[in-house]
């Protein structure tokens, strides 16, 4: 997204935005990730590391926490941050969102990897789809800089593929199936592609989450999600995208 909405606090209520943009503000007031003491702790971790808000690492963490068994993929995982939430959500039990007494022996994690991709060289594939991107934005990280992270994060059932997502790594984990793709790539084509490589390698019950629904800025991903809302689901079905306020998008994969 757009570097005036990356932040994980609250966006500039001043700015202009055209119409069909502008702050949202949900009237819901339940908070859980105030007393998930280890969400907090999570968070303390990675706050620096991400451009991702408190409300969406939530999502993800509480989406994690719940996935059936399956390797896990994010594409556009930048300094890590995002990426670490989820590692550590899948060792949670299942659906575990509060500390008081919930947190119990914690999730079976054996067998199950983790795939960090990023081209660590910025945005690619921007095109005419996209308002605000032209290609290279957020090169800012490295390889060296995300394991640190993860070193610090305690998650060594994550790998990093550096590189142009589906490009230049699908092929080393085109084998596999995974049970949740968290899709962060700003753009267009490259969510798009990223999309329509891992929906048909998801699990029954596993979940595509789309960042970028939800932001001035990145209109080429919302596009995208308008696009595949409604569409054949290659099981005789329809994909049921749900929006998120958060300004995710997820799809649930219904079975083949
Ligand atoms: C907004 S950042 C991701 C933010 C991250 N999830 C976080 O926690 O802050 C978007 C990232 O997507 C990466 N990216 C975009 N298209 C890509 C592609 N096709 N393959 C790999 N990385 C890609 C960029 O390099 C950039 O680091």
């Amino acid at each position: 997204m757009s570097d005036q909405a990356r932040t994980n606090t609250r966006p500039q209520a001043r700015r202009t935005y055209p119409p069909g943009y502008g702050i949202v503000e949900p009237v819901a007031n339940y908070r859980p990730w105030d007393v998930d003491d280890v969400f907090q702790e999570v968070y303390r971790l990675v706050r620096d590391a991400t451009m991702v808000d408190i409300y969406r690492l939530w999502t993800l963490w509480f989406i994690a926490s719940q996935v059936p068994a399956g390797d896990v993929l994010e594409v556009g995982s930048w300094r890590g941050g995002s990426g670490v939430v989820i590692a550590r959500a899948l060792e949670r039990p299942r659906g575990g969102i509060t500390s008081a007494g919930r947190e119990t022996a914690g999730r079976e994690t054996a067998g199950r990897d983790v795939f960090l991709a990023d081209t660590f060289a910025g945005v690619v594939k921007a095109s005419t789809r996209d308002t605000y991107y032209k290609g290279g934005e957020h090169a800012n990280t490295s390889v060296e800089l995300v394991r640190g992270l993860l070193e610090r994060a305690g998650v060594p059932h994550v790998r990093l593929l550096p590189g142009v997502f589906p490009d230049d790594r699908g092929h080393e984990i085109e084998e596999r199936s995974f049970a949740l793709c968290h899709i962060d790539v700003d753009v267009y084509q490259s969510a798009r592609e990223t999309f329509e490589w891992v929906w048909p390698r998801m699990v029954s019950g596993g979940v595509v989450v789309f960042d970028d629904f939800g932001f001035y800025g990145c209109e080429g991903v919302t596009g995208l999600i308008g696009e595949i809302a409604g569409r054949p689901d290659g099981s005789g079905g329809r994909l049921t995208v749900i929006p998120s306020l958060s300004g995710q998008a997820m799809i649930t994969h219904p079975g083949y």
